[in-house]
């Protein structure tokens, strides 16, 4: 029987329990996906622990929005992807399973030979950090859109998931960017192409060393008040702030709040009008996603405590199958 972790009270990680389900059959339109690798968000966190709401008539809860696997079967009216396919697919309810049900639109197919655990990891986070540099004027060149070729860039939080996302499409579109990390994660954010500095006491003197003449945007992956400060002293423009994470503040200092936030920008259209692109630069090799560790379904606990710890070094993922293949966890 297909298994699947569910939350069944608004609490912590001690909410998770695993249960056995039926296995699932497509609907119309609809794909089931054997799992691979589903990742886990701070998002998921913060919903099982009720930032979201409370309703005791959503539970239990179903969390996992991003997966990667293979496609078991399809329903009426799909022609793609196929049984078979790899695909990575986003936004998925109850990811943490070994098999997901969804709309075929969020499933998108990967080369045979793709990095699952890597694609799993994949879309939230990119999708977030497209939405950073679409709203602070780093957009991917449209007609008449703003480009990041020359402009430099303050990516706060660069060693966390959006954090590396955000840095790899901004060096892509041709940006100098400099990223903030905890000391054991400075050649991390190096390999990304960005520079790295040490967040903390006296980041704007150390900043401000490397951009004398400011920069030309910043993106807040942290939410803290040293971010958004920083942002604003080295920019000079709040047009040209951006945060995910620093709600009550950015209202407050009147730069963009993107997301699920109160008074946020959620962007539900350019987050979906994004994943294919997201994809396509995975497929062939120019964004990559670094992985912290790979969990079995029944360790889900403490793979959700190690990425609410806020520091968990790469994306944590749930490896539901017994894994016959070592790429899957790099
Ligand atoms: N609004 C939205 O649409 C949206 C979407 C996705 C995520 N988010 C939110 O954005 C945040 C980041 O998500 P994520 O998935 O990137 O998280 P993550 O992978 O857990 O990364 C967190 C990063 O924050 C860094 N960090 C921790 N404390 C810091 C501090 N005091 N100063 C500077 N950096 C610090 C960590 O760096 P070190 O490990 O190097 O210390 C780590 O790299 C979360 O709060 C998440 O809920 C919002």
């Amino acid at each position: 029987m297909p298994r699947r972790v569910i939350a069944v009270e608004y609490t912590g990680p001690e909410a998770l329990r695993l249960e056995e389900t039926d296995p699932l059959g497509p609907g119309e339109g609809q794909v089931v996906i054997a799992v691979r690798a589903a990742a886990l968000n701070p998002a998921d966190g913060k919903g099982i622990q009720g930032q979201w709401g409370a309703d005791l008539t959503k539970l239990p809860l179903r969390p996992g929005s991003e997966v990667a696997g293979v496609v078991t079967a399809v329903g009426g009216g799909v022609t793609a992807p196929r049984v078979g396919d790899a695909v990575v697919a986003f936004r998925v309810v109850g990811g943490w399973a070994d098999e997901v049900r969804t709309s075929a639109a969020n499933a998108f197919r990967l080369p045979a030979d793709a990095d699952l655990a890597q694609a799993a990891g994949l879309l939230l986070a990119g999708t977030t950090a497209w939405h950073l540099l679409e709203a602070t004027g780093l957009g991917a060149g449209t007609a008449g859109a703003d480009t990041a070729a020359g402009r430099t860039v303050i990516v706060h939080g660069a060693s966390g998931a959006v954090g590396e996302l955000a840095v790899q499409l901004a060096v892509l579109r041709g940006a100098r960017v400099v990223g903030t990390a905890s000391e054991r994660n400075q050649d991390a954010v190096r390999a990304l192409g960005a520079e790295p500095v040490v967040y903390g006491p006296g980041l704007e003197q150390r900043l401000r060393a490397l951009l004398p003449d400011g920069a030309d945007a910043a993106l807040d992956t942290v939410g803290t008040d040293e971010a958004i400060d920083t942002s604003l002293a080295l920019t000079g423009d709040r047009s040209r702030v951006a945060t995910i994470a620093a709600f009550a503040r950015g209202a407050e200092a009147g730069i963009h709040l993107l997301g699920g936030g109160p008074g946020a920008d959620p962007g539900s259209a350019l987050r979906a009008a994004a994943r294919g692109p997201l994809v396509d630069l995975f497929a062939r090799g120019a964004l990559r996603v670094r992985v912290a560790d790979g969990y079995p379904l029944e360790r889900a606990r403490e793979a959700l405590e190690r990425v609410m710890s806020g520091h968990p070094g790469g994306k944590v993922l749930l490896v539901p199958t017994a894994l016959p293949d070592r790429r899957l966890l790099g």
